[in-house]
């Protein structure tokens, strides 16, 4: 059995709510996960603080647990190389320096390969909108991208989970009614190529839990709720706990009580390997 618990766009800074931080750090020392999956977003600005405090809450996770960490278009100084214009290196360069150089890691664990994509790329001409409002949200893989975690999965005893973690969701939020990614169909179908079993994303500030089935194998998608005060619709924040056997997925969301500071079971879904 492999625990996984999955959480994203904690925004550190403004939207960051103390207690719930505090009560997620309560819950990953006393459960003690194989690997904690944080899917971006960790700051608000990108700024050197809000990193700061972010270090602090994966350092204390990395004590009992794995951890695998990606960057969020929150956590990429878009504006200092737009359309690729200026130094690019400058997107990153407090993400690098606080949380890791590494944009998209590889964490092997018994029995499951976990694969970090980067969909954060600033403000592109590819991914450019004309919602003013959306400059520098939406997130993208490349063709590069897919084919490096090919390489990666090639690398694991066949029967590995595969899991894929990236901050923009693929599937279409309820409530937002937008994907966070673009070319989602040709994304979902280059995953199902490579067999992978789960996706770990956010973005959306909305918990949802996805299938999509194909022809080898199903894809189970795991969109974590925010950990922050900026939950679509004024819903409760959430994060997702993941079991896995060697015959099920199950993705089970804990919601936020406030009022009684502790979290309460949430949907759970089943699914077969
Ligand atoms: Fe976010």
């Amino acid at each position: 059995m492999i625990t996984v618990l999955h959480v994203s766009d904690l925004h550190f800074g403004n939207p960051a709510v103390p207690e719930l931080i505090e009560a997620i750090e309560e819950l990953i020392q006393t459960r003690k996960f194989d690997v904690v999956a944080i899917s971006g977003d960790l700051s608000q600005r990108a700024r050197a603080g809000e990193f700061l405090r972010a270090r602090a809450f994966i350092r204390d996770a990395q004590r009992v647990s794995r951890t695998i960490v990606i960057p969020g278009n929150h956590d990429v100084k878009w504006w200092r190389a737009p359309l690729g214009l200026g130094d690019r290196s400058a997107l990153y360069a407090n993400y690098r320096k606080y949380i890791s150089p590494d944009l998209e890691p590889v964490l092997r664990v018994p029995g499951a390969t976990f694969v970090g994509l980067n969909t954060a790329h600033g403000v592109m001409t590819h991914t450019l909108t004309w919602n003013v409002r959306d400059i520098g949200v939406v997130g993208d893989l490349r063709r590069s991208q897919i084919e490096e975690a090919k390489e990666d999965f090639a690398q694991s005893p066949p029967d590995d989970l595969r899991v894929i973690i990236m901050h923009h969701n693929p599937m279409r939020g309820e409530l937002s009614q937008r994907h966070g990614l673009v070319h989602t169909k040709r994304v979902l179908g280059a995953f199902a190529d490579l067999g992978v079993d789960l996706v770990l994303c956010g973005h959306d500030h909305q918990e949802a839990i996805h299938y999509v089935e194909h022809t080898k194998r199903g894809t189970v998608i795991s969109t974590a709720g925010t950990v922050s005060n900026r939950s679509r619709g004024g819903r409760p924040s959430s994060v997702n706990l993941i079991t896995v056997s060697s015959a099920r997925i199950e993705v089970h969301t804990l919601i936020w009580a406030g009022h009684e500071n502790t979290f309460i079971d949430g949907p759970t879904r089943s699914f077969t390997r």
